[in-house]
């Protein structure tokens, strides 16, 4: 290791400012800390323990309880004023003068809203989500926010969970990208910077795979795959520095995520070594009664401080039993201590004790125009373009008269989406109100709603929504979910559009005008019945603030498509689960099983894993998403067919911009480990690249692996790579007829 060794740099620089520190008598955070425990009671411990919620009811008691150092956090605190008095309070008026953190959900965004995680995910772009964070974060400082509960990390394989919104997606690779963009983009460079906020890793863990898609639903994960797919993100995000974790509802194999000592002291504390606070997810500590795992709320207490949760949301159990499981030896107060260490650490890495208070005021920032840049970019960047069927876009110069049918196209509270309480609809710009700053005198745009709102069942705004497109040259047809449909406890048995929105596409298909079909949803739907009779389709999911701006961005050709799914589009509920990374099974369902072919003989035509009556495949692949270009993958090689233990392998490919425009493509590599000692997926994400190409244009598109790139947790629970075949693909999407193969065996002896 040379002296240059950026780790050991890292080393050298923590050792002198340690020194720095000691010679200058400055405390270092430990000393501080335990300055601090060594001063305070039992009852002022349990205080920074407990989190309370201004909005419900801990309203009356919030300011005593702050005096009596009862209490070590608020969430939803309430404005700027409302937190510097509870602050003020805390500061001056109690014995020890600790200062409270303030948490938040700012999931995708304060007041600058951007697209739903899920869309995010989207733009596969990690720096563009980053910076995203970053103008989150800008903004919650400045209105006294010190902590936001995101990002996000439960991977998710089923769309009828209403939380997938909220989620990174189905891919762990993709989610630990965006789990370290956004722990970097909230908590910058350091914490005491005014602009920055602590982040929270949740739910902690394997809460997206609750069983039927019912949010707070059981989930069974086996070890090796919560360790190969589910912690992925949030040990992302822990190698990325982030402060907190919450943990989740779920039971995970029949312990609670909130008193799991397997989650959250083996892995988290010590395999992790995470060395900031865990708080509990709202009630998730109390209704471990409910679940059947703990007797009572002492119990709660009890099971909840051995496992390791630091801080409790709202529910109390640490206020009411914790001093008594103390005195009794049920709890031994080193236990106390550490808890109480994690979370003043945190506060001190905040800056809390020396700037408890907001930032000064300052009215430019909320919605700031470079804020809005920002979001209307990624927005663009999240949109995915499904089809482009004889390139209906970009809009063509023929075109001078557009109808915007459907109610989603001038829904500004649908398109902020899920879990953004601090966004409001009447900032949001919609994309009727984007088209209207394109009209002009060769270009008329109509707009008919055709539905009251995209639940209405009544179709008696059909006539004139058909009649609008049947004189215009070109039909924009807005249809998905309000915003109420996904997020927190909204999932879905089916993934239908909702209310007449089905009926309106079959009247609007009639009329034979063209058709741009944009979905703003805050999930997958099953949209396959409309796929083929429309000439373009575009996944808009839910964009924010800024999505209107950024689709007709997108249409108009002033940006690129550059999108790509993070979630395979299923063609029916009935496929779910659905992802790509699945095992291959001993009778895997071969191309030409796509549901129930002419003269089907009464027994099935074949023993394998497939439907009778669907096409087992997705509709859309993960990783799809068209550009106005187009792309071609040639000449896949590999720098050898055999890796060796500790060496690097090349892999290369042509890829040439065929097409007319300039374009970014997504270039894809997945591998697949043919023989393991557990079965392997069919395929994996382990890289991408975004590039951008003239037409004409090609270039080599060049990954390097290692032997690290294909290690997993395996049979016997141990970490890494086990010898032999292993296919390489580089392409489009997830899809095979978009990959070009190759083969190359490991070789670890
Ligand atoms: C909710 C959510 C969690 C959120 C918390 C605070 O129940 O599960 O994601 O951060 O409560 O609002």
């Amino acid at each position: 290791m040379t002296l240059l060794d950026p780790s050991l740099t890292k080393i050298v620089l923590i050792i002198n400012l340690f020194a720095v520190q000691c010679l200058l008598g400055v405390p270092t955070d430990q000393a501080r800390i335990d300055a601090l425990l060594e001063k305070m009671t039992l009852a002022e411990k349990v205080g920074q323990m407990s989190q309370y919620n201004l909005g419900s009811q801990d309203r009356d008691v919030s300011e005593s309880d702050v005096r009596n150092g009862m209490v070590g956090s608020f969430l939803n605190a309430g404005d700027r004023e409302s937190k510097q008095r509870l602050q003020q309070i805390a500061v001056d008026e109690s014995r020890l003068g600790i200062p409270l953190i303030f948490g938040r959900d700012v999931i995708h965004g304060y007041r600058t809203i951007f697209p739903i995680p899920l869309a995010q995910s989207a733009s596969w772009n990690p720096e563009l989500v980053k910076a995203a964070a970053a103008v989150a974060a800008r903004e919650a400082a400045q209105m006294g926010i010190h902590w936001t509960f995101s990002p996000m990390l439960d991977i998710s394989r089923d769309p009828r969970w209403g939380r997938i919104a909220e989620s990174p997606g189905e891919d762990p690779y993709l989610g630990t990208l965006m789990a370290k963009a956004m722990v970097e983009g909230y908590q910058g460079n350091n914490l005491d910077d005014p602009n920055t906020i602590a982040a929270c890793a949740k739910h902690y863990v394997g809460y997206g795979a609750a069983e039927g898609g019912r949010d707070y639903n059981t989930t069974w994960i086996p070890e090796q795959y919560l360790r190969n797919v589910y912690l992925r993100p949030f040990k992302a995000a822990v190698e990325a520095g982030v402060a907190t974790v919450m943990t989740g509802f779920n039971d995970l194999n029949g312990i609670p995520a909130s008193a799991n000592v397997f989650t959250l002291r083996q892995i988290l504390r010590d395999e992790w070594k995470f060395n900031g606070f865990v708080v509990s997810d709202w009630t998730s500590m109390t209704e471990m009664i409910l679940h059947g795992f703990c007797v009572d709320t002492a119990d709660v207490a009890l099971k909840s401080a051995i496992a390791g949760v630091d801080m409790e949301m709202v529910s109390h159990s640490y206020q009411m039993y914790l001093e008594q499981l103390v005195n009794e030896g049920a709890i031994n107060i080193k236990l106390i201590d550490e808890m109480v260490a994690n979370i003043l650490g945190v506060k001190i890495k905040l800056g809390l004790f020396e700037n408890p208070y907001p930032p000064a005021e300052d009215k430019q920032v909320l919605l700031h125009a470079d804020h809005l840049s920002t979001a209307r970019q990624l927005a663009a960047e999240s949109m995915v373009l499904l089809k482009n069927e004889g390139q209906v876009l970009p809009i063509q110069p023929s075109v001078k008269r557009i109808a915007i049918i459907g109610p989603l196209a001038d829904d500004g509270d649908a398109q902020i989406g899920t879990w953004a309480p601090d966004g409001r609809g009447e900032d949001a710009i919609t994309p009727l109100a984007a088209f209207k700053v394109i009209e002009s005198a060769n270009l008329k745009i109509e707009y008919v709603a055709g539905l009251e709102h995209p639940r209405s069942t009544s179709t008696s705004g059909f006539r004139k929504a058909v009649k609008a497109v049947k004189k215009a040259d070109l039909a924009f047809v807005f249809v998905g979910e309000d915003e109420l449909l996904s997020g927190e406890a909204h999932n879905r048995a089916f993934l239908s559009l909702p209310g007449a929105q089905a009926e309106l596409i079959a009247e609007i298909i009639k009329t034979k005008t063209p058709i741009v079909l944009v979905i703003m949803a805050g999930r997958p739907l099953t949209i396959t019945e409309y796929i083929s009779e429309c000439e373009g389709v575009i996944y808009a999911w839910h964009p924010g603030t800024m999505g209107g701006p950024a689709l007709v961005d997108l249409v108009t050709g002033k940006s690129q498509f550059t999108a790509r799914l993070p979630v395979v589009l299923p063609r029916t509920v009935g496929q779910i689960p659905l992802y790509y990374a699945h095992m291959n099974t001993g009778r895997p369902a071969t191309k030409d099983m796509l549901g129930i072919p002419q003269g089907t003989p009464q027994d099935p035509i074949a023993y394998l894993s497939y439907y009778l009556d669907a096409d087992y495949t997705p509709l859309f692949d993960f990783g799809f998403g068209l550009t106005y270009s187009t792309f071609e993958y040639s000449k896949l090689e590999l720098s050898s067919r055999e890796m060796k233990s500790g060496e690097t392998l090349t892999a290369s490919c042509t890829l040439q911009n065929t097409g007319n425009s300039k374009a970014i493509e997504t270039a894809q590599l997945y591998i697949r480990d043919r023989f393991g000692s557990l079965t392997r997926p069919v395929k994996e994400l382990i890289g991408y690249q975004r590039i951008e190409l003239n037409p004409g244009e090609s270039t080599r598109v060049v990954f390097e692996l290692s032997e690290s790139d294909l290690a997993y947790w395996k049979q016997d629970l141990g970490f890494g790579a086990e010898a032999g075949e292993f296919h390489l693909m580089v392409g489009s999407s997830a899809n095979d007829d978009d990959l070009l193969l190759s083969k190359f065996n490991l070789v670890t002896e």
